[in-house]
Formats: C-alpha cells, structure tokens, sequence
C-alpha cells in the first residue's frame, strides 16, 4: 500500500514564533500518526532552518514552496534546489498556481526546475489542475501538461515523486471540489502515469488533492481509493486543523 501524504503550504505567512508554536502544537496533536501518513510541511524560506529543528524526531519532512530554474550562480533573490536541500528540504513544490501567476512559471519553467530538484535529491511534488480560464477539457489539458512538466524523466524518477490534483478555480474559496471530481482528477493523473510510465511506477507514486481542504471536508475527499492524502493551505497554518486533516486521512486508510 502506499504511504498516504499530508502536505501543509504555508506561503507567505507565519514568523519564526508562529511557526515554533505550530510545529509544537502538531507534535503533540499528530506526532503518533507520522509513521502512517507522511507528513510534509512547506514552511516560507524564512522559517526553513527553525523548522528543520522543531521537526527533529518527529519523522515528519521539510519542503520547499519553489526553487529556482538555475542550479546555481549569480542569481539574486534565487534559491536553487541544491541550497534547499542543503536546508534540510527533502521536497519541492512545483507548479502551483500562484507560482504561475504571480511569477510566471509555465509548464516549461516546472519542466526544467524538475530536473534540477531531481540533480539536487529534491523530490518534486507536482501541482497539476486546469487553470480558470484554460480552454478545453480539464483532463485532456492536464494530460498535455503532465507531459510537458515530466518531459525529460525516466520512470524510476517519476515513481519517487508526488502529484497534487489541485485546480485553480479551488485555491482559496468557500468549498473544496465535490468528491467525486476529486476523485476524477486524482484518477486521471494516475492513469496517464500507468500509459506512459506503465503500472509499476502508477502504482507508486501518491495523488493527493489540494484547494479549500478542511478538517470536515476530509473524510468526504478521501472516500475514493484513489485520493492517496490532501495538501492544506489556510487550514494548514492552524495545528489543531492540520492535526485533524492528518488523522482523517490515517481513518479513511485504516491506520488509526
Ligand atoms: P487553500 O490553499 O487550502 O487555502 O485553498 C490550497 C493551496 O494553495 O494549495
């Protein structure tokens, strides 16, 4: 079976402070359900370091928001994949929305940070979701994106990463996406990883779901088999709801 994941983004909030209460509160809510569902906090850069050191012993892992397309060198206000994991990262997020609208990441950008993630000993978590004003079917907009984005990687590196079915249009609302559509996208990702990359590595790696989790949306998301954890934004920033996210998605597999 594979190990479910539970991914906090914090993005551009929580101080040193707020972060060093967060990670003591979740210790003591979720600590006990880090061997089953792993645990992956994306903390601002800022906080990496203070992080990395109230995280230690609790088996729960580090992440880094974006990395750079460039591996290194004259870059000012750049963090490569090497100096992240250095940090004590152990995954990078790619492809998220914002990065794409704020910073101009495209799918070529996401492609090319892939690999230097994959030079550094980053695993890439890959956001994957149709944006609000792409035309044509989500899935089929998705399947030409993950092509795009994995272009340059062999099956034995996609099988150590994760994807995220996470659609613009559900970042930051009221509701996260109905159940169902969770699962649908959750699903077609996995599919188009079993036809280009065959069962074994579709078998591998995790799909989880991002965009206005809650605590009581949780158990709903995760009905379907295919839904292997949830990313958490605004609720992830909050110990007592990350906490419940993380046992809601341990209930829904059979390990608590
Ligand atoms: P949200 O953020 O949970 O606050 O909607 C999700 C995300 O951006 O991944």
């Amino acid at each position: 079976m594979r190990r479910p994941l539970a991914i906090a983004n914090w993005k551009m909030e929580m101080t040193l402070s707020q972060s060093a209460a967060f990670v003591a509160a979740l210790r003591q809510a979720a600590g006990g359900l880090c061997a089953a569902v792993e645990t992956v906090l994306f903390p601002p850069c800022t906080a990496l370091h203070a992080v990395r050191e109230a995280l230690a012993g609790s088996g729960m892992e580090l992440g880094a928001q974006n990395v750079s397309v460039e591996p290194g060198g004259a870059y000012t206000g750049q963090l490569s994949a090497a100096l992240l994991a250095d940090a004590g990262c152990r995954w990078a997020m790619l492809g998220h929305w914002e990065v794409r609208r704020h910073l101009g990441d495209d799918d070529d950008m996401v492609r090319r940070k892939v690999r230097r993630c994959l030079e550094a000993g980053l695993q890439p978590l890959l956001l994957i979701g149709p944006g609000q004003d792409e035309p044509g079917d989500a899935r089929q907009v998705m399947e030409a994106r993950l092509a795009r984005v994995l272009g340059d990687c062999r099956g034995d590196q996609v099988a150590g990463m994760a994807f995220m079915y996470e659609p613009e249009g559900a970042i930051g609302g009221s509701e996260p996406e109905p159940p169902e559509a969770v699962a649908a996208g959750c699903r077609a990702i996995r599919a188009y990883l079993r036809r280009a990359y065959g069962d074994t590595v579709a078998e591998a790696v995790r799909v989880v779901y991002g965009g206005s989790v809650t605590p009581d949306a949780a158990p709903r998301l995760l009905a379907s088999p295919e839904v292997d954890g949830l990313g958490v934004g605004r609720k992830g920033r909050e110990a007592r709801s990350f906490a419940a996210v993380i046992r809601a998605i341990a209930q829904a597999k059979g390990l608590a």
